[in-house]
């Protein structure tokens, strides 16, 4: 993907929006609802987006989405690209970089995750503090977008310190469950085996997921400042392992969205 592909993109739709978004939001599976939050000005479906990948899993709706949600101009992803899906990293975060061009200052991400930490719980909410990327390819890889941002991004601090200590305060004053922990990306599709959730636990993770890594170190070498949250959907624990469907995962994931959505617009705000 070259620089100009994608400014085509933003292009297309700064030509036909009329309030810039200030904040980025992308949505995890089962985790749409907080649409239902934003008033809507212009709703994009992906395929009519020049250079926008179109999603293909049931689960995702595949809409851009922009509005004023706690007083700020926001643009969603109602709907993300994964790996899995059998796109490549450019086109996976192609969208991030399409929302820095329309001007946001932040982006906000969540994700259905399994729990590696034992003192996690089913519908818990896990800030990520930070990351363990195993995923094949690299969003970076090929070519550096120097307009983007530097070849060599540090990843000290890949998610805001400041926003991560919002959400955690702002979350405990209201007695939801809540972690800060360190989320592991794999490429799926399938969940992992028994000895690879162990695996996952001894290298330092406390969820494992399939996406949010890409779209964060996109986001990181362009400086943006990423918070990014993960929903526990299901337990990867020696002793609590059992057979896990897409269902139960939704389910899972619909029983935090309320509490999730709330601290989500308070973030915003
Ligand atoms: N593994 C990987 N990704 C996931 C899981 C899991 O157990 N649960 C939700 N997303």
């Amino acid at each position: 993907m070259t620089f100009e592909q994608i400014k085509t993109s933003a292009d297309f739709l700064l030509s036909k929006i009329d309030q810039k978004p200030q904040v980025g939001i992308i949505l995890g599976t089962g985790l749409g609802g907080l649409i239902q939050e934003i008033d809507i000005k212009h709703t994009f479906n992906y395929s009519d987006i020049p250079n926008f990948p179109v999603s293909t899993v049931e689960s995702h709706s595949g809409k851009l989405i922009f509005g004023l949600l706690g007083g700020k101009n926001v643009v969603a992803m109602q709907g993300r690209f994964h790996y899995y899906e059998g796109y490549n990293m450019q086109q996976v975060t192609l969208p991030v970089r399409v929302m820095k061009l329309l001007g946001i200052e932040k982006l906000i991400v969540s994700n259905a995750a399994g729990g590696l930490n034992p003192s996690y719980e089913i519908s818990d909410l896990m800030v990520i503090g930070d990351h363990i990327n195993l995923l094949p390819e690299n969003p970076l890889t090929g070519k550096n977008l120097d307009a983007f941002g530097v070849r060599f991004p540090d990843m000290l601090e890949a998610y805001d310190k400041n926003l991560r200590e919002k959400a955690l305060s702002l979350a405990k004053e209201k007695n939801i469950r809540i972690h800060e922990g360190v989320y592991v990306a794999v490429s799926g599709p399938n969940l992992e085996t028994p000895a690879e959730y162990k695996f996952l636990r001894i290298i330092g993770a406390d969820a494992v997921g399939m996406s949010t890594i890409p779209e964060v170190i996109v986001a990181r070498q362009m400086n943006l400042p990423t918070f990014a949250i993960s929903v526990i959907t299901d337990l990867c624990v020696e002793g609590k392992l059992k057979h896990v469907t897409l269902e139960e995962v939704i389910a899972a994931a619909q029983r935090a969205e309320p509490s999730l959505t709330w601290l989500m617009k308070e973030l915003v705000k």
